[in-house]
């Protein structure tokens, strides 16, 4: 590389990091370690400062390339950029078309710590139980496997900027799905392209030959499987067309992920062709039919079935048409009424309808839907967690709450709370019901308020006492007295941090704060449930026959100040929060 004029070099510990300016080459200029010491290099990010492309070459070789807002001076936050795999070798970060003046290069940094270590999580609108990356965006939950009692959570992530771009793994472990460490990415874009989303599953059997080591018990089991990863690669972000499906592995409980020499393993297929589900399919009444399933968004409401022995070649075994919805498949089998005996498939799409069905491992075969449990443009492209073990049995969800708003916070965008899903009869035909995990019980941090009340009027709105603070876990029973559907007053309301929650009877509807979603009453009951963060509310009604997500930025302030009110001969209330 030819380098015009030499700003600083300078010396730390042995490793030299020298700043050049290329501008006679389109106002380039770069960084270079030599040798790589630390894990981070820190990058500093302006929101909304000109977009600059950088690439990453090791000992003279392009590893990947990254576009980034980077702060000619005072940086909102700093990017973490890991590179401890280099240790030892020269590294060059090369920036195109810096603006003229830009002292990113004294701003730079390189550490062993993820960046703004002591000012992540202290953010005003930092969720407090919801999932958000410490810094840069996400969208979609990837990759959700649970190994050895950790719940690995990889996320759509763009680590160098608060809007979507530079799609890499980002990575989160958690023993108990609410607190969360946040990792070093664990899958960057490589010359197949950027890394779309996908799953994750546990090789139990070694199936693939990935671990090339194998260790056994004495009952013969493998105690050493690896873990397995597929994802989307594409190039569309450089406007060069193509996607196709790739593996990553890992040999060390998922800590880190290896790229599988021979990606992608799927070629290009057609138009969109992404987000590949994996799944094993257990033949139960033949186990030598038992085979990894992997469910691929196709194109435009189009799905299909593929399937594999070894995870590395796949077969298309059928195509599933017409859903209504795009993006993101799930798919997996539930008890009917917890009756182990009498199951069905469920199938997801992105926006959160699905099919209930039947799968013998080579046809999903509709039985009812598309349904829609899930209501409101905060929840998008949930996915579940493979490999939970059979004893505890739970098929756990976590969603993107799409489109919410963290104004001049150094991170973007927040998951759902995780969601377990079960399958129910109603009387509409068989069901899909989806209710918090249990562990947010063990968030609680004070005995709960009890409150039971006769409604005073629809104008005269109950304060239910005692009832302070910013995050909630809030029960309500609406017990009904009347079913008079031709009664104008007929609504319940509720009210907390200016979000309103109301309920009306004649139209068998809830409404928070203007979404809709049909509700019909339960034995003369309305069940709410709400979980209020700092800038989320999420609502489950009637044991989860519906859920509401719902982001807001409490912009006015707006004091916790919870009310409830109804026409008295309509309901009666009790809470529990
Ligand atoms: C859904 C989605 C996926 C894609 C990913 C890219 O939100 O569009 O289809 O893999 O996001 O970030």
């Amino acid at each position: 590389m030819k380098k015009s004029t030499l700003i600083l070099s300078l010396c730390l510990f042995g490793a030299t990091f020298t700043y050049t300016d290329l501008s006679a080459q389109n106002n380039s200029q770069s960084f270079e370690s030599n040798p790589v010491t630390k894990k981070f290099i820190l990058l500093p990010v302006k929101t909304g400062a000109t977009k600059t492309w950088i690439t990453v070459n090791v000992e003279g070789v392009w590893q990947h390339e990254f576009e980034i807002e980077l702060a000619p001076e005072n940086p909102d936050f700093y990017a973490t950029l890991e590179v401890g795999q280099w240790k030892g070798k020269n590294l060059v970060l090369t920036a195109e078309s810096v603006v003229p003046g830009s002292k990113w290069l004294s701003l730079i940094q390189t550490s062993d710590q993820m960046s703004d270590e002591n000012l992540v999580y202290r953010e005003d609108l930092r969720p407090q139980f919801h999932f958000a990356p410490r810094r840069g965006w996400t969208n979609d939950p990837n990759g959700l496997v649970y190994y050895k009692g950790t719940y690995h959570l990889f996320f759509q992530h763009n680590p160098y900027g608060t809007s979507w771009g530079n799609m890499t793994w980002g990575h989160a472990v958690s023993t108990d799905l609410f607190h969360w460490n946040e990792m070093p990415d664990a899958v960057i874009p490589d010359k197949n392209g950027v890394v779309f989303s996908g799953s994750a599953v546990v090789d139990w059997n070694n199936t693939s030959g990935l671990q090339t080591k194998p260790v056994k018990d004495n009952t013969g089991k493998i105690t050493n499987p690896p873990l397995v990863a597929f994802y989307t690669s594409t190039l569309a972000n450089r406007g060069k067309g193509k996607s196709s499906q790739s593996m990553v592995y890992s040999l060390d409980e998922g800590k880190s992920w290896i790229k599988y020499p021979g990606n992608p393993i799927i070629p290009h297929i057609i138009a969109e062709n992404r987000d590949p589900k994996v799944f094993w399919y257990e033949d139960k009444q033949n186990p030598n039919n038992s085979k990894w399933t992997m469910a691929l968004y196709m194109d435009g409401e189009d799905y299909a079935l593929f399937t594999s022995e070894n995870l590395i070649q796949w077969n298309k075994i059928c195509d599933i048409k017409n859903l209504g919805c795009s993006e993101c498949p799930d798919m997996f089998e539930l008890p009917v009424d917890g009756n182990k005996q009498k199951s069905r498939w469920v199938f997801w799409g992105g926006n959160g309808k699905y099919l209930i069905g039947n799968f013998d491992g080579k046809e999903f075969k509709i039985e009812s839907g598309p349904f829609t449990s899930k209501y409101g443009g905060n929840d998008y492209a949930a996915q579940s967690y493979s490999d939970i073990p059979a004893n505890d049995g739970r098929r756990i969800q976590f969603s993107w709450m799409q489109g919410g708003e963290y104004p001049n916070m150094p991170f973007n965008q927040q998951f759902t709370v995780p969601r377990n899903m079960t399958l129910c009869t109603t009387p509409d035909g068989i069901r899909l019901f989806m209710e918090p995990a249990k562990e947010i019980e063990k968030l609680r941090i004070s005995n709960p308020i009890t409150f039971s009340s006769t409604l005073e009027g629809s104008d005269k709105p109950i304060q239910v006492p005692g009832i302070k603070g910013e995050l909630f876990d809030i029960e309500i029973q609406f017990d009904l007295k009347s079913t008079n559907v031709s009664d104008t007053n007929n609504v319940l309301h509720t009210e907390i941090f200016g979000q309103k929650i109301a309920y009306n009877l004649g139209t068998q509807t809830i409404d928070l704060s203007g979404i809709k979603a049909p509700l019909a009453p339960v034995n003369n009951q309305i069940k709410l449930r709400l979980l209020i963060d700092r800038t989320s509310i999420e609502l489950f009604a009637n044991d989860g026959i519906i859920a509401i997500a719902k982001c807001f930025v409490n912009k006015d302030k707006v004091p916790c100040n919870f009310t409830i009110s109804g026409n008295k001969d309509l309901a009666d209330v009790q809470l529990v929060a």
